[in-house]
């Protein structure tokens, strides 16, 4: 999949009094199919993570409890997304720098990849970022 755009994903809900459950699943609702999760929490007030871009992997995060901004820059321009549902995720495709801000207490993030854990694929400049993505 070719030139993806970042996008929110509505996952089913299913309503019960016992309690609401959602998930996702390759194809259905996700692009790509899960290599890794891992998942952010107990994040102080006022912190910043992920100041990076990826060269490969895509990414899909959901607010499992709590709320943050994923803010993603396309090399010219920037949108923040707020997430505070746990039934809307953010697809994030590769080449996109993101960084993830305003953690609510108590927040959870949920992330699934792409890919496995692979230091080389980080893009940490964010010039650099900006070169690699004008030149695609
Ligand atoms: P990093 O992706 O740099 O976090 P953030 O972008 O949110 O600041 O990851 C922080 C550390 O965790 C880094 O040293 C590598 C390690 N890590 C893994 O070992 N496996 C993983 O799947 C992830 C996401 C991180």
């Amino acid at each position: 999949m070719k030139n993806m755009n970042p996008k929110i994903i509505e996952l089913p809900k299913i309503l019960d009094k016992r309690g609401n459950l959602s998930f996702f699943e390759y194809p259905q609702q996700l692009p790509f199919q899960i290599a890794r999760t891992y998942w952010i929490y107990d994040v102080p007030g006022g912190e910043v993570r992920g100041s990076h871009a990826f060269k490969n992997q895509d990414e899909f995060i959901v607010a499992l409890s709590g709320s943050f901004d994923v803010v993603l820059h396309d090399g010219e321009n920037e949108i923040k997304y707020s997430l505070n549902r746990s039934y809307y995720g953010l697809y994030i495709p590769k080449m996109f720098w993101r960084r993830v801000e305003n953690f609510s207490t108590n927040s959870l993030a949920l992330v699934v990849s792409s890919t496995l854990y692979d230091v080389n694929d980080y893009i940490r400049n964010f010039e650099e970022f900006k070169r690699m993505k004008n030149a695609n």
